[in-house]
């Protein structure tokens, strides 16, 4: 049995069906440490919250600096937050 370097991506925010490898491609790409903007660009924990925290750990592993939110924001209608 060989080893996969590219494990299968597995769905990362079940409101929107968005994957944890195009949340990681847009933090790599962009380099951000907003989670709000990583909602904005994936629309990934825009809806009821509960991927923020795996999202904001994907920030930190990518940019190696803790993720800029705070626990208990909420996003506006669209995936903007406040
Ligand atoms: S699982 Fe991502 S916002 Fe609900």
């Amino acid at each position: 049995m060989t080893h996969d370097p590219h494990p299968p991506a597995r769905t990362l925010c079940t409101c929107h069906g968005i994957p944890d490898t195009a949340v990681a491609r847009a933090i790599s790409r962009t380099g951000t440490r907003s989670l709000a903007e990583v909602t904005h660009i994936t629309t990934a924990g825009g809806g009821c919250g509960t991927c923020r925290p795996e999202i904001a750990t994907l920030i930190r592993e990518i940019t190696g600096k803790e993720a800029d939110w705070t626990p208990g924001d909420e996003p506006l209608p669209g995936g903007d937050w406040i």
